[in-house]
C-alpha cells in the first residue's frame, strides 16, 4: 500500500512561522511534523510515499530526497502553481493503482491507520474519510452521515446556525483509485468542496471513520503551541517520548549549569547551552543549538533551532522561529516571533 501527503499549501494562517519553511516541515518536539508522520507509516508496513509539493518544495525535496535515509521510497510531484487539495491528488494519479491513503500534512493525531484501512474494506467504501469531533465545527468541513456511517452531505466552514453535526473532516482519507477519474485534471480543485460532493452525487460510497481520539491541526500558531502542550500533558503520544512523569529530555552535547532550575515536562535538543540561574519549564521545548543566557526564563514556549536567548530575557507561551536572537532583558508573552515578523497570539 502507498500513501500520499498533500504538502503544497501556503500555510498562510501559520505565518510568520511559514515565511521560510512549508507548514509540514515545522518541528514537533524538534523533528519536522512530516517526518514524524512518514515514519509512523513504517509501523504499518507502508514504505512508499508520494509527496505532492508546491510552496517551498525545495525545502521538502532537500530534507527527504528519495527517502533512502529513512528506509522508504519517496517520490516528489511538484506543482508549478497550487492545484488545490483535489487537483494535487489528481496530479499524482499515475502512482496509484490500488487502495491508498491520503493525508493533509498539518495533522497530529493518534489515528489507528491499520484499523482505518480495515474499516474501509469492511464498509466496501470507495472513499473513507476519518472524522473527529470538535467544539467549533464552523471552522472546519462538517460531514453529515447516515445510521450506517456513510456520508450524506458536506458543508465547508458552515455558519454556526447551519451546523448540524460536530464531526469534521480530519484530513485523512482512504481512496480507491477508480475515484481519481472523477477529479478534473489541469485545474484547481478542492477535494473537500468539489470532489466529495460530486462523488456522493454520482453514487460512490463514502464511509466515515470515527476512531480518532486525539486530533489537532497545527495550522495556526495557537494550535501549534497547543499541540506541544498536549504532548507534554500526555494527551498525544509521540514515538520515543513519554512525558507522563513530567519528564525532562536532554539531547546529546547539551551543557546546563548546575544552578539552572528545570521544571518538567521539558524537552531540550542537542548542543544546547544554558547558563547560570536560568529557569526552564514547565512546558518548555528547546530545539538544537540554542544558547540560553544567565537568568533567562522559558515557560510554556517552543524555541526552534539556532536561537539565542540573551541573559534576563523572558519567554512565556511564545514560539520563536529558527535563527532568532531575543535581546537581553526582553520579555515576550503569547508571541509568535520570527526574525522578520512577529505578532501576538490569540490565546
Ligand atoms: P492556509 O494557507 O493556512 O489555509 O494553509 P494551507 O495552504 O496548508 O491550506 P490547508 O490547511 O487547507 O491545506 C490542507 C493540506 O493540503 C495541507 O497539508 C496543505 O499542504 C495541502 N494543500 C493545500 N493546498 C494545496 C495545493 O494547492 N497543492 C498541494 N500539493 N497541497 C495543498
Amino acid at each position: 500500500m502507498k500513501a500520499l501527503f498533500l504538502v503544497g499549501g501556503m500555510g498562510t494562517r501559520l505565518r510568520p512561522l511559514t515565511n521560510k519553511i512549508p507548514k509540514p516541515m515545522v518541528p514537533i518536539m524538534g523533528k519536522p511534523l512530516l517526518e514524524r508522520s512518514i515514519l509512523n507509516l513504517k509501523n504499518i508496513g507502508i514504505n512508499e510515499v508520494v509527496l505532492s509539493t508546491c510552496y517551498r518544495a525545495q525545502h521538502i525535496q532537500k530534507h527527504f530526497g528519495d527517502g533512502q535515509r529513512f528506509g522508504m521510497r519517496i517520490y516528489h510531484v511538484r506543482e508549478d502553481i497550487p492545484l488545490g487539495t483535489g487537483g494535487a491528488i489528481k496530479n499524482t494519479e499515475k502512482y496509484f493503482d490500488d487502495t491508498f491513503l491520503i493525508f493533509n500534512s498539518d495533522i497530529l493525531s493518534d489515528i489507528n491507520l491499520k484499523e482505518l484501512v480495515e474499516y474501509h474494506k469492511k464498509k466496501a467504501a470507495d472513499v473513507t474519510i476519518a472524522v473527529t469531533q470538535v467544539d467549533n465545527p464552523s471552522m472546519y468541513g462538517v460531514i453529515e452521515y447516515d445510521e450506517n456511517d456513510y456520508a450524506v452531505s458536506f458543508r465547508e466552514k458552515p455558519q454556526p446556525e447551519e451546523v448540524t453535526s460536530n464531526f469534521v473532516n480530519a484530513g485523512v482519507y482512504v481512496f480507491e483509485p477508480k475515484v481519481l477519474k472523477e477529479i478534473p485534471g489541469g485545474r484547481v480543485v478542492s477535494v473537500e468542496r468539489e470532489v466529495f460532493p460530486k462523488l456522493l452525487e454520482k453514487g460512490y460510497k463514502i464511509a466515515v471513520y470515527k476512531g480518532c481520539s486525539y486530533w489537532i491541526d497545527i495550522g495556526t500558531p495557537e494550535k501549534y503551541l497547543q499541540a506541544h502542550m498536549d504532548i507534554m500533558a500526555g494527551k498525544c503520544r509521540i514515538s520515543g517520548l513519554d512525558f507522563s512523569d513530567k519528564g525532562v529530555y536532554r539531547g546529546p552535547g547539551s551543557s546546563i549549569h548546575g544552578s539552572v532550575k528545570i521544571q518538567g515536562p521539558v524537552y531540550i535538543g542537542a548542543n544546547v547551552k544554558i547558563e547560570e540561574n536560568a529557569i526552564i519549564g514547565p512546558n518548555a521545548i528547546i530545539g538544537n543549538n540554542v544558547h540560553v543566557g544567565q537568568g533567562a526564563k522559558i515557560i510554556g514556549s517552543v524555541i526552534w533551532d539556532d536561537v539565542v536567548v540573551e541573559s534576563g530575557a523572558k519567554l512565556v507561551n511564545t514560539i520563536v522561529a529558527s535563527n532568532c536572537r531575543i535581546k537581553q532583558g526582553c520579555e515576550h508573552y503569547r508571541t509568535v516571533y520570527a526574525e522578520e515578523d512577529s505578532r501576538l497570539m490569540a490565546i
